[in-house]
Formats: structure tokens, C-alpha cells, sequence
């Protein structure tokens, strides 16, 4: 009985856990995935309105955008209340730039839900007293009472927002120059050009990141296979900044069949899944 309690309060999903984990969820597909993570954060929304959410670009987490959208006009799920921090954004180009991620977020989500203004965060681009501006950043998240729950996708060399390899497991939001990798992978997304995508960004550290109290991290196909495998199953170790996921206290890794193709314990990932989804319907 004690030990179906202790189940219990690990699935509930809710932030009141005691015991740490990185649970690994395995979908068909895409919008498999993106509609659990968009239920993990409805049902988080439901419980405390003045949510803190730790958001991320890239193609990654666009469906689970969709999701949450059509949640807020469907079903009125309301973000009135709901504080955002976004994990990083290119340095040395303008906020209004069609590449920057403040136009990324205000076309994907914010210009369809109703967090207000003041309280989205996206790091400033232009700023330019950078180190104040990541000192405030992080004071901006303190004040908030800190983020609930940590959006996250993960580069193909296993970083997370723009903490490249090599990044330490310990740092704060700062300035981080862009591996030739990244430059090449987010080219897609300036015309094809790796000349054209900035050099460098400001990013939330894997420090902040790690003080979120809940992550998702979101991956799709085989181009990050090998990323989530050496995230999940490898060695903890700044070559591999996601890694340290592993030590989060509560973090769900949330990705599709092809993400999963490198990972040596998908089988076991599965039944505990559906073991967990057993124990739901008891
Ligand atoms: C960028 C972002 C990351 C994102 C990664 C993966 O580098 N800074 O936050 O997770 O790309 O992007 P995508 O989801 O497009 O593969």
C-alpha cells in the first residue's frame, strides 16, 4: 500500500512528487507527443493559474504551440495570469527581425493567447549592457518564484536553449557563441544561409534551466536520435549538456519513434509507461 502511494504521488504529474526521476515517454508520433506535453501543461494551468512557463523555439515545440492555442479558443483555457521566460534569443539582430525569436513566439503563441505583455520575457537582443541584462534576466525569473515548468527541445549535438557543448553543467543566462553545427542546423530558418544566422545569443544557463522545477523535453525524428540517446542513456558531461537533465528532480523526455531509434531501452521505456497508465486506471 505504502509503495502504491509512493507510485502515486510520482505520477501525478503535478510538481508534488517526492521522488526524482527522467521519465521517457515514447509516442507513434508527433502530435502524439506534443499533445501529452500540452496536457502536462493544461493540467499544471488548471492548478495554478499564475503558472511560470519556461518557453523554446525551433520546429520542435511549434505543434505543441498549436495545441495550447486551440486549448485557449476551444476550450477557454486561460492564461491571463500566466508568466513566461523564454530560454534565449540571437544577439545582433533586431526583435522584429522575421528570424529573432521574439517574432517566433509572437506568431506561434502569443499573438493568439492572452498572457499579457508584461509578463512575457524574452532575452533582449539589442541590449546593450548584456551582463545587466542577464543578471536582471535571472532576477526576473527569482521574483517570478521561479519557472514551473521548462520547456525545452535539444540540438543535434545535445544542447539545450543555446548551451552549446562544453557549456558549464553550472551556468547562468549570458552570451554564448554558436557552434558550426547550430549555425548550419537554424540556417533552414535564414534562407539557407549559414552566413546569415548570427554568431551568437543570449541564453538561460544549464544552471537556470536545471532550476526549473519541471522539464519537458520535446524531440522528433532521427536527426536527434542520437542526441537523446547520449542525453538520456549516456555518460552526464558538458559535451552533452542536456545530460544533466538526468539529475532534474522531475523531468519528462517526450519524443517520437524516430527520436527513440538510438536508445537501447525503448522496450523497458514502453512497459513502464504502460504500466504507469495501468496504475492510472486502478
Ligand atoms: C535552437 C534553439 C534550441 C532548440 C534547438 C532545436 O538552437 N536555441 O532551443 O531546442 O534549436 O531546434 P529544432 O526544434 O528546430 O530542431
Amino acid at each position: 500500500m505504502a509503495e502504491r502511494g509512493c507510485y502515486l504521488l510520482w505520477l501525478r504529474h503535478d510538481g508534488a512528487g517526492l521522488l526524482p526521476f527522467m521519465e521517457v515517454i515514447i509516442q507513434p508520433t508527433y502530435q502524439q507527443l506534443v499533445a501529452i506535453a500540452a496536457e502536462i501543461i493544461r493540467d499544471a494551468l488548471l492548478k495554478k493559474p499564475n503558472l511560470v512557463l519556461g518557453l523554446a523555439t525551433g520546429s520542435t515545440p511549434i505543434g505543441l504551440y498549436e495545441t495550447l492555442v486551440r486549448m485557449h479558443k476551444e476550450n477557454g483555457l486561460d492564461f491571463s495570469d500566466v508568466t513566461t521566460f523564454n530560454l534565449d534569443e540571437y544577439i545582433g539582430i533586431p526583435s522584429a527581425h522575421p528570424c529573432s525569436y521574439h517574432t517566433f513566439m509572437t506568431t506561434h503563441f502569443f499573438n493568439a493567447v492572452n498572457i499579457p505583455v508584461a509578463n512575457r520575457h524574452i532575452p533582449q537582443s539589442t541590449a546593450e549592457n548584456h551582463e545587466a541584462f542577464c543578471e536582471g534576466y535571472e532576477a526576473a525569473i527569482a521574483s517570478a518564484g521561479g519557472i514551473d515548468i521548462q520547456v525545452l527541445g535539444i540540438g543535434k549535438e545535445g544542447h539545450i536553449g543555446f548551451n552549446e557543448p562544453s557549456s558549464s553543467l553550472g551556468s547562468r543566462t549570458r552570451i554564448k557563441t554558436l557552434t558550426q553545427s547550430t549555425l548550419e542546423a537554424n540556417a533552414q530558418h535564414f534562407g539557407g544561409t549559414v552566413d546569415a544566422v548570427p554568431k551568437m545569443a543570449i541564453t538561460m544557463g544549464v544552471g537556470t534551466i536545471m532550476e526549473a522545477k519541471r522539464c519537458l523535453l520535446l524531440a522528433n525524428g532521427e536527426s536527434k536520435a542520437l542526441a537523446i540517446a547520449r542525453a538520456v542513456e549516456g555518460p552526464i558531461t558538458a559535451e552533452v549538456p542536456a545530460s544533466v537533465l538526468q539529475m532534474h528532480p522531475q523531468t519528462v523526455v517526450l519524443i517520437d519513434e524516430a527520436a527513440a531509434s538510438q536508445l537501447k531501452r525503448v522496450d523497458y521505456y514502453k512497459q513502464v509507461y504502460a504500466n504507469k497508465q495501468k496504475l492510472l486506471r486502478i
